[in-house]
């Protein structure tokens, strides 16, 4: 018999000492389908468990008797400064994992000056999660089946006060993972995409005759890189693109335009098989050159990961199943705390290398 589902907290729990503790103890505060659903990755899962060996992997070479007392964890981005590195995902319907859901997750964001970006599936109204964060604020967006639709969110964004559109271009055919069909996850009825007025499930597309339901199916209403420029074209925000993992599309994005990469496979959740997004990294900064705004996820479960993304090109992080895991546990508490941690975490990781500060954190601190 599993243990009932515990309601979020509103203290920490003593179990949680570091970040990745929050995993431990999600499952406890997560219905069963509901846990799968979020932890679990595509296909066999090769990716997604290449994602944490990639950081296992590789070890750090600290550099002795630094003088580290001016340190600090601030990097720049897009014109902003960020009192640190760890952005806030974009994940869909947290809902599942606590009844406030991104309120809650953008609360936290507020509290901890951390970049949120919130998704284009997200179970409140965009305009609720703007007004729930003073700090800085991004938009993810999905493209839409009709350009109409599309626009309408961006729109949206704009006029809430999100400061840059990261358009994800990883996951066009979406389904729940084989753990979470599994586990007999179903999206329950009251969770639902709050920003769109229609949207088309797997089940619902209509095709003729000989026709494949993933390529004129699915796919019929997947971006390419027409539309890409085209939404360029409608808005003055800053365009950054998630979910690169090849050199030459992260150039020929750059050579667009694109205001930033996001260096990612999803957290393993789209194309099982493909690389971790930490081995793609030094290749794509060395594609886009110094300078260039570069974020990286997926695997991220601690304040060394930080420290070796940042060292592998990385200027910034986002951190994805962590944080719905510290929603689950003790909503915006939760969410800030774990934000402390990873905070501290990657502080203790500089001083103890040597690094003050980002900047100082560079391929020369990675072991080879
Ligand atoms: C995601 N992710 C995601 N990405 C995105 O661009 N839009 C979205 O709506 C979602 N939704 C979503 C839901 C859930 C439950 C998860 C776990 C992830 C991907 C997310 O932004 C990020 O790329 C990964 O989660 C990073 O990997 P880690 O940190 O989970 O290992």
């Amino acid at each position: 018999e599993r243990p009932s589902v515990i309601p979020a907290l509103h203290h920490i729990p003593p179990g949680i000492q570091c970040a990745q503790d929050y995993e431990a103890l999600a499952d406890r505060f997560i219905p069963a389908p509901a846990h799968a659903y979020i932890a679990g990755g595509s296909g066999q899962e090769a990716t997604l468990r290449a994602n944490l060996a990639a950081f296992d992997g590789i070890g750090i070479a600290p550099r002795l008797l630094r003088d580290v007392t001016a340190g600090h964890t601030r990097v720049k981005l897009l014109g902003r400064e960020l009192r640190h590195p760890v952005l806030l995902a974009p994940v869909a319907f947290q809902t599942l994992a606590h009844p406030g859901g991104e309120i809650e997750t953008a609360r936290a964001a507020d509290a901890t000056d951390s970049c949120l970006v919130a998704s284009t599936l997200s179970s409140f109204p965009l305009e609720d999660i703007a007004r729930a964060t003073r700090g800085d604020k991004w938009f993810q967006l999905y493209f839409q089946p009709r350009r109409e639709s599309t626009l309408d969110l961006v729109r949206r964004a704009e006029a809430a006060g999100f400061g840059a559109l990261v358009v994800t271009v990883d996951a066009s055919v979406q389904s729940p993972s084989l753990r979470a069909r599994r586990a007999g996850f179903r999206m329950p009825d009251d969770v639902r995409p709050a920003n769109l007025q229609h949207h088309v499930q797997p089940g619902q597309v209509t095709l003729s005759g000989g026709q494949s339901l993933i390529f004129q199916g699915l796919m019929s209403e997947a971006p390419t890189w027409d539309d890409l420029a085209w939404i360029m074209g409608q808005t003055a925000l800053p365009v950054l693109v998630k979910g690169v993992l090849h050199a030459d599309d992260a150039h020929a994005l750059q050579a667009m335009g694109v205001a930033g990469l996001v260096v990612s496979n999803h957290g393993g959740r789209t194309l099982d098989g493909i690389p971790a997004s930490l081995k793609a990294l030094p290749r794509i900064r060395e594609a886009v050159g110094a300078g260039y705004p570069l974020l990286l996820d997926s695997g991220i479960r601690g304040g060394s990961d930080i420290f070796k993304a940042l060292a592998l090109g990385a200027d910034a992080v986002m951190i994805g199943r962590l944080q719905v895991y510290a929603l689950a546990v003790a909503g915006a508490l939760g969410v800030a705390h774990l934000v402390k941690l990873l905070r501290e975490e990657l502080e203790l990781c500089m001083a103890l290398a040597g690094c003050p500060t980002p900047a100082d954190i560079t391929p020369a601190f990675i072991e080879r």
